[in-house]
């Protein structure tokens, strides 16, 4: 992969990117009055100061229809390649990923709109799969989801189709289980004919093994309290990935809250996942995943969970606990995280000005 595919192949031991950032509240179900708005003139201020302060990508959630409650948690989204061709424009140095559902994009539609994007970036586009969950976005496409294994039969055919698209000069035909493509044609290509750097967002030991067959990275969720498995996991996928021939990245999920003193960072953490969250957005959330008072004995501690659980790795602390717990996901094996902040553009400057020096410092990056 040439020097032009650029920040995800970069000297950073450990790369940082911001999460969720194309979706009102982020990722954070809060109901404060800094929450996250997603406009376009925050999303382009929080891409400039990332960029300028020296990140190595965004990364937009895949998300059609919000969860209600008074702030109507992530109802207000931009669509992520047209969003991440936009923020390409206006950068210089970092990738922006698309997080595209591949049952809900023709695979040709979508490898020209990435080409797009990563003309537009000069190399710096990068997808992220996701083959979806959420049953009303399906309805709202006037689609059904298909079992879990054909998810992953469907994905595949997709992103064989597209890499296809992405390097084949002649006509060619796709003839699959459930792709029935002719005479296929697709110019331009991806930008110095290089195919972008991929990743799958997944859980299960399926999309792990199609993150592995098909991808370079593997986007998954690992708690705090399972750090023995999240160890045990990145060894795994790296011994079965070369055993296929095939180097994965590893990255994980979080969110940060860095104040300068650690007793901030945690008030302002607790307030937001306990009095200041949006309790009835995280009713329908756990609703959405057959969770509910009449079926839940323990529904009220499910409840309180939500928040902690929806933004994955909790990082909170000062500057230099900050750096600590980026060191210790960094020790794992990770390759790099992917953040969320209840503010991107205020909270931004004190990660550049007091964390990122101090990663540099502890050698996990440039
Ligand atoms: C880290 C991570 C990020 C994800 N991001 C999204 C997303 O942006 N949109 C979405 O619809 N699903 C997202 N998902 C869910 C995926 O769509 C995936 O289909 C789901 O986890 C089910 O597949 P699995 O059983 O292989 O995990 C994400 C999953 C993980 C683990």
């Amino acid at each position: 992969m040439g020097a032009g595919r650029y920040q995800m192949y970069n000297q950073n031991g450990f790369k940082l990117g911001l999460f969720g950032a194309n979706c009102s509240s982020g990722r954070a179900i809060n109901k404060l009055p800094e929450r996250w708005s997603a406009d376009w003139q925050s999303c382009k201020k929080m891409a400039q100061l990332a960029d300028e302060g020296g990140f190595d990508f965004i990364l937009p959630i895949g998300r059609w229809k919000g969860y209600g409650g008074p702030t109507n948690f992530q109802g207000t989204t931009y669509e992520t390649v047209t969003w991440a061709t936009g923020l390409l424009a206006v950068t210089q140095k970092l990738t922006v990923f698309g997080t595209v559902h591949a049952p809900m994009f023709n695979p040709l539609v979508a490898a020209k709109q990435m080409v797009t994007a990563d003309h537009v970036g000069e190399g710096r586009f990068a997808l992220n799969i996701v083959v979806g969950w959420n049953d009303p976005e399906f309805q709202m496409f006037g689609q059904q989801q298909r079992e879990h294994a054909d998810r992953y039969g469907y994905g595949e055919e997709w992103i064989s189709a597209m890499k296809q698209m992405w390097s084949r000069k002649e006509p060619f035909d796709f003839d699959s289980n459930f792709l029935h493509l002719h005479n296929v044609v697709s110019e331009p290509k991806p930008w110095n004919g290089e195919t972008p750097f991929i990743m799958n967002a997944a859980a299960s030991d399926v999309g792990r093994a199609f993150a592995m067959r098909h991808c370079n990275g593997f986007f998954t969720s690992f708690r705090e309290f399972d750090v023995g498995r999240a160890t045990e996991i990145v060894k795994q996928v790296k011994v079965d990935s070369r055993a296929l021939g095939r180097e994965i990245d590893v990255y994980t999920q979080g969110h940060v809250v860095c104040r300068p003193t650690r007793k901030e960072a945690q008030e302002y953490f607790d307030y937001f996942t306990t009095e200041g969250a949006d309790f009835e957005a995280i009713e329908e959330i756990l609703r959405l995943k057959d969770i509910t008072r009449a079926n839940t004995p323990d529904y009220e501690e499910r409840r309180k969970k939500v928040p902690l659980m929806n933004i994955g790795y909790p990082i909170i602390g000062s500057p230099d606990d900050v750096a600590e717990k980026l060191g210790r996901i960094h020790n794992i094996g990770i390759s790099g995280i992917a953040f969320s902040l209840v503010n991107y553009v205020t909270e931004l400057p004190l990660l550049v000005e007091e964390v990122l020096p101090r990663l540099k410092a502890m050698g996990m990056r440039a």
